[in-house]
């Protein structure tokens, strides 16, 4: 038309400014506020990385307290919501429960609904980042019948997730440091991903001025779909289909094979042409976490074998298809004792910081505006109304 450009699926469009994180697709690089993500899976902790996601700086010790203290300070969620479960289906699937929860919080916390004060946007921002966890928990216990546990203040941010899930009244249930550890590194890695769908949802959601909770409720209904956070389900459920080493090369063909919709799940990215370097790390995690658990799982051979044949095969290497974090992520999540139905809860769990950091990003950007695309309109040209006698 002239006065807009056609970019189905916005592959060249910048949507907004941002100083949160940066991807080199070609290098393989991610960086958090500058710093490579490599370092900060070694070395840092998600408080520390959900620190400098929201305020661009690592936390003096000081700060990391009074961030800590104000993140547990927050992490109980309302008596009442607890009767919000009991209406769902006992089998249904938790994405679904977090789609509801999530955005009914603004039924419970008013005050945080005001997005004109900036104090307030910092409280609903700890709220949601300390309550996820929380309802994710809820949503897993509800679903096998369990008493609900409560949070922990005592424990870390991944220490007290793992106690709200597997702890159970009659035992005492001690975390294990390694899967606290590795639980860690999987929010550590999930925290933020620059402009993706799902935070480009919240973005897009927020920019009318909704409330923040609603925003993260939109974020979680787009996370939920499998070519996005539901990856590592669907990339755990193909091994599983796989099962054993001998199967690969009929995958691979059938993922080569333009008229079978079969894909190979973890594998490819919008933006990393060259490996991922998320799955780097949890490839190295997937095995540290299986040796603690003297777990032997056959799906992370296949997993191994698939990746070496893959990276092989000259398909893949023409389109620059690599494992992605979803690739790994889901050995570990079932080793740690998670069912596959929530791993893309643990992704929201994860990704909330980050989707909460860019919608501060967005609301506090002086030439914010609704975000309004524009269409290449393929319909049919101005005619007239025909009664129904005629049609
Ligand atoms: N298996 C086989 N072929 C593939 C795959 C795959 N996993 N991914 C892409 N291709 C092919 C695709 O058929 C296309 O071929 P052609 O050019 O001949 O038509 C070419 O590679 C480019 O694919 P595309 O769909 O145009 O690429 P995209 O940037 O739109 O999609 C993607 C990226 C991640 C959705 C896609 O690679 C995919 O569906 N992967 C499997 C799902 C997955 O693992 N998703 C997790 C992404 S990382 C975590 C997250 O973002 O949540």
């Amino acid at each position: 038309t002239g006065k807009f450009t056609y970019d189905p699926a916005f592959t060249s469009t910048a949507s907004c400014e941002s100083k949160i994180t940066y991807i080199d697709g070609d290098k393989g690089e991610l960086l958090y506020r500058g710093y490579p993500i490599e370092q900060l899976a070694q070395n840092s902790d998600f408080m520390e990385v959900s620190y400098l996601l929201l305020n661009g700086e690592l936390p003096t010790k000081e700060q990391k307290d009074k961030f800590m203290h104000d993140i547990t300070y927050h992490t109980m969620v309302h008596e009442q919501l607890n009767h919000f479960f009991s209406g769902f289906r006992r089998d249904a699937h938790p994405m679904a429960i977090m789609v509801g929860v999530v955005g009914a919080l603004a039924a419970f916390y008013h005050d945080s609904t005001d997005i004109s004060d900036e104090r307030q946007r910092i409280i609903a921002s700890y709220r949601m980042i300390a309550k996820i966890p929380t309802i994710a928990a809820m949503a897993y216990k509800y679903s096998v019948g369990q008493p609900f546990s409560y949070p922990r203040n005592d424990l870390s941010y991944a220490g007290n997730f793992l106690h709200m899930m597997f702890s159970v009244p009659c035992e005492t249930y001690k975390v294990s440091p390694t899967l606290e550890r590795a639980m860690d590194m999987i929010f550590t890695l999930h925290a933020d991903h620059e402009q993706n769908a799902s935070t480009s949802t919240v973005r897009l959601a927020g920019s009318s001025g909704a409330n923040p909770f609603a925003c993260i409720s939109a974020g979680c209904a787009c996370l939920w779909g499998p070519a996005h956070g539901g990856a590592n389900e669907a990339a755990l459920k193909m091994l599983e289909e796989i099962g054993t080493p001998d199967r690969i090369p009929e995958y691979i063909e059938r993922a080569k094979d333009k008229n079978d919709p079969f894909r190979l799940m973890g594998f490819g990215h919008r933006v990393y042409k060259n490996y991922d370097p998320r799955a780097t790390v949890l490839r190295k995690t997937a095995h540290e976490v299986l040796n603690e658990l003297n777990i032997k799982n056959p799906l992370f051979d296949v997993a191994r074998e698939l990746e070496k044949i893959a990276l092989e095969d000259e398909y893949f290497v023409e389109k620059k298809l690599y494992p992605n974090v979803d690739f790994y992520s889901g050995i570990i999540l079932s080793a740690m004792g998670f069912p596959t139905s929530m791993f893309t809860v643990l992704f929201a769990v994860a990704r909330t910081v980050g989707w909460v950091a860019q919608w501060n990003e967005m609301i506090s950007d002086p030439v914010q505006r609704i975000g309004r695309p524009r269409q290449l309109y393929t319909g049919a040209t101005r005619r007239d109304y025909i009664p129904m006698d005629k049609r």
